[in-house]
């Protein structure tokens, strides 16, 4: 079967006017970022996080500069929460969604042989389950939409080892596979499926392992951009990544990363 490709043609290509779009863990950092940058570019954006004090806040911040943004309280590494949200956005949305950016990740640093059992879980459901099955329970509605598209952030721990980022990293390469594969299964019914692989962004998750001096010098000398990244340098690929501008793009990882995965030997002695 060959379809045609309308959407490459079509004026809208650098807008998301119209479009509905589910970020998880908007409320600061990364996903916050993502959420702007949707809603700016013409989407519908409902998000969700576990602190309802926070997000009330973040709604009202963003619904006060004129966005129209919801959200939920709900924690995705549980189950039964990741159904209730995607009931909510079912409904908010009359059962299509074109964009899920599945943003929500965290990390635990230690050699894998300390793990306990509860920690390699939590992990495990907060950063891959939660991937895995908000995907399973998206796909009805994004297909629904006929135009519908996943973006999840991963790292550049996917690619590369980082130091007592082992079970961190096996999430990160995990989402990354389940992206091409998705990416060739969901074709069929114009889904692309894509993620973004960030190096050290300035957001909280980060801020204490940085607030080591000695250890932030070595990020920026492995970074040839010598500097962290922003949020905003994040949301700009995933939003690419979201618009119609990149329809012919799926199954890719976009390293947000001042090129940190591809630097080779780059003595600091010139
Ligand atoms: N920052 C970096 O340097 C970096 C580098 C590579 C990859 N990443 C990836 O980027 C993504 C975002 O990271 P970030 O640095 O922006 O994190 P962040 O600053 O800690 O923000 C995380 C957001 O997700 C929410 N959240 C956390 N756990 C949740 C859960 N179980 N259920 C629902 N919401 C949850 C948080 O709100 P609540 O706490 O209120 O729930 C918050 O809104 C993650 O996947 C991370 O692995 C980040």
């Amino acid at each position: 079967m060959v379809r045609c490709a309308s959407i490459a043609t079509s004026p809208n290509r650098w807008s998301l006017q119209g479009m509905s779009a589910l970020v998880t863990g908007g409320t600061r950092g990364i996903g916050r970022a993502v959420v702007e940058e949707l809603v700016g570019l013409g989407a519908k954006v409902h998000t969700c996080s576990r602190n309802s004090t926070e997000l009330e806040k973040c709604l009202r911040d963003l619904n006060h500069s004129g966005f129209r943004v919801s959200g939920s309280v709900s924690d995705v590494s549980d189950r039964a929460q990741r159904e209730s949200l995607m009931e909510t956005v079912s409904s908010l949305f009359n059962g299509k969604l074109n964009i899920m950016v599945n943003n929500v990740g965290t990390n635990i640093r230690k050699p894998m042989v300390d793990f306990t059992s509860e920690e390699f879980s939590s992990l495990v459901s907060t950063n891959f389950e939660s991937v895995f099955h908000l995907c399973q329970l998206a796909y009805p509605m994004l297909r629904a939409s006929e135009d519908g598209c996943v973006v999840s952030v991963s790292s550049v721990s996917g690619f590369v080892s980082l130091k007592n980022m082992s079970v961190q990293s096996a999430t990160k390469g995990a989402i990354n596979q389940l992206t091409r594969n998705l990416a060739c299964e969901w074709a069929k019914d114009n889904i692309r499926v894509n993620a973004v692989a960030p190096w050290y962004i300035k957001t909280s998750m980060v801020e204490q392992v940085l607030s080591n001096k000695e250890y932030l010098e070595e990020v920026y000398s492995v970074t040839p951009l010598g500097r962290l990244g922003e949020p905003k340098e994040v949301s700009s690929a995933v939003a690419f990544l979201c618009l119609p501008a990149s329809s012919y793009i799926t199954g890719q990882i976009l390293c947000v990363d001042g090129g940190m995965s591809i630097n080779g030997f780059s003595p600091r002695h010139d």
